[in-house]
């Protein structure tokens, strides 16, 4: 549990004293007693004598590794540079824990590998899934049960997205198209059909009868392509198609991110245009809705081919936007949402309930 408010109420004291300091050097025209009024800068220069730095962290505990994986904590200081809370995997420190990170996918149906011990009262549990509605199983018993959710949903108490941003200045870096020698491509791990794949199967074949797409991952050459091959071969690609396998509000991160990091034009499938545009500039992707079939979309990104002019102002966001590298291997798949949720319980104390999380999640 976090220990410290001293310093807060040390600063509204130093606040309130500046305040009556101007106020009784306004109406009286005289200079106040020194005593009284030290210059602001003693006070600042002396705030370590009189309220240390608070020792303790809040402390968040991961109860499972998702699905089994295990990787270095550290990495939040060492990738994301986030120190402000002491994460562990270690259950012992559960009652002394002011937030538990659970990972929908490892609770179990019967909820029995949940903390046995009661909640302490100032400990939160974070609700931590990235999966879509579609591969989300509707566990009973965990509708009221958390205090903060963790998804890729804007509308989720902590969001986990590689989100474009806002540069500083135009000369931030100049955007040089990387040298393509492939029209289309898609990476694909998962055609489980179990998982939602279909839809996105029978688009990529009628597809593939008018444009040449070239293929990787588990899916078409029954290996995964190696993860530092991943950008470079985004790059290589004038559009790469970047389809979920189920569609759902929000529901696109990694497969859009790449490729707009890589310098390649994403070609989408998913939730509506409309929903790509509260978090993309409209003119960087080409949204499959776009067009009335498969066919109408292969002749469009040809004549893109052909035109360079048109095909460059995909890129013209880059002029004000950036995007940022997600991580890429297995392992650190996980870890950016953990650092945020201990970022997220440094920062906020409120007390915070979900109630009807399917409700919510399911909508
Ligand atoms: C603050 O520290 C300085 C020395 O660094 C000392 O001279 C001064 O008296 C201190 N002021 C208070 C209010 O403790
Ligand atoms: C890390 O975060 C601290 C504040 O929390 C900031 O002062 C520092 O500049 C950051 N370092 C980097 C490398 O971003
Ligand atoms: C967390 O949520 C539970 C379940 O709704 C609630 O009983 C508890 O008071 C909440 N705690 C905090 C610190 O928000």
């Amino acid at each position: 549990m976090r220990a410290s408010f001293s310093k807060t109420s040390f600063l509204a004291k130093v606040a309130a004293l500046g305040l009556i300091c101007s106020t009784v050097a306004f109406f009286i025209y005289f200079e106040p007693p020194a005593s009284l009024c030290l210059p602001t800068s003693t006070l600042a220069e002396n705030k370590t004598d009189e309220a240390p730095e608070p020792a303790e962290k809040p402390i968040v505990l991961l109860w499972f590794w998702p699905i089994g994986v295990v990787f270095d904590l550290k990495k939040c200081e060492t990738h994301f540079n986030i120190t402000s809370c002491i994460l562990t995997a270690d259950r012992s420190l559960y009652s002394q824990a002011d937030g538990v990170i659970f990972y929908h996918k490892d609770i179990s149906w019967g909820l029995d590998n949940l903390p046995q011990e009661p909640r302490p009262y100032f400990q939160k549990w974070i609700w931590y899934n990235v999966e879509s509605p579609t591969n989300t199983a509707k566990k009973p018993g965990l509708e009221n049960l958390f205090n903060l959710t963790l998804s890729y949903r804007r509308d989720a108490d902590i969001t986990v997205r590689n989100e474009v941003t806002i540069k500083k200045t135009e000369t931030e870096e100049e955007f040089v198209l990387p040298k393509k020698d492939k029209l289309v491509c898609w990476i694909v791990s998962n055609n489980n059909p179990a998982t939602g794949t279909a839809a996105r199967e029978t688009y990529y074949r009628e597809l593939s009868q008018h444009i040449q797409i070239d293929v990787f991952g588990v899916a078409f050459t029954g290996y995964a392509l190696e993860f530092e091959k991943y950008y470079p071969t985004l790059e290589s690609c004038k559009f790469y198609l970047s389809f979920e396998n189920s569609l759902h509000k929000d529901y696109f991160v990694e497969k859009v991110n790449g490729p707009l990091v890589a310098g390649a034009v994403p070609v989408v499938m998913g939730p509506p245009r409309e929903n790509y545009e509260q978090f993309l500039p409209s003119g960087s992707f080409i949204h499959v809705n776009d067009f009335p079939d498969a066919k109408g979309l292969a002749e469009f990104l040809q004549g893109l081919d052909k035109d360079h002019d048109a095909y460059m102002s995909y890129f013209e966001w880059r002029k004000h936007y950036k995007v940022t590298p997600h991580l890429l291997s297995m392992s650190n798949e996980f870890i950016h949402p953990v650092c945020l949720a201990c970022d997220h319980i440094s920062k906020y104390t409120e007390y915070h309930v979900i109630n009807d999380l399917y409700g919510w999640y399911f909508s």
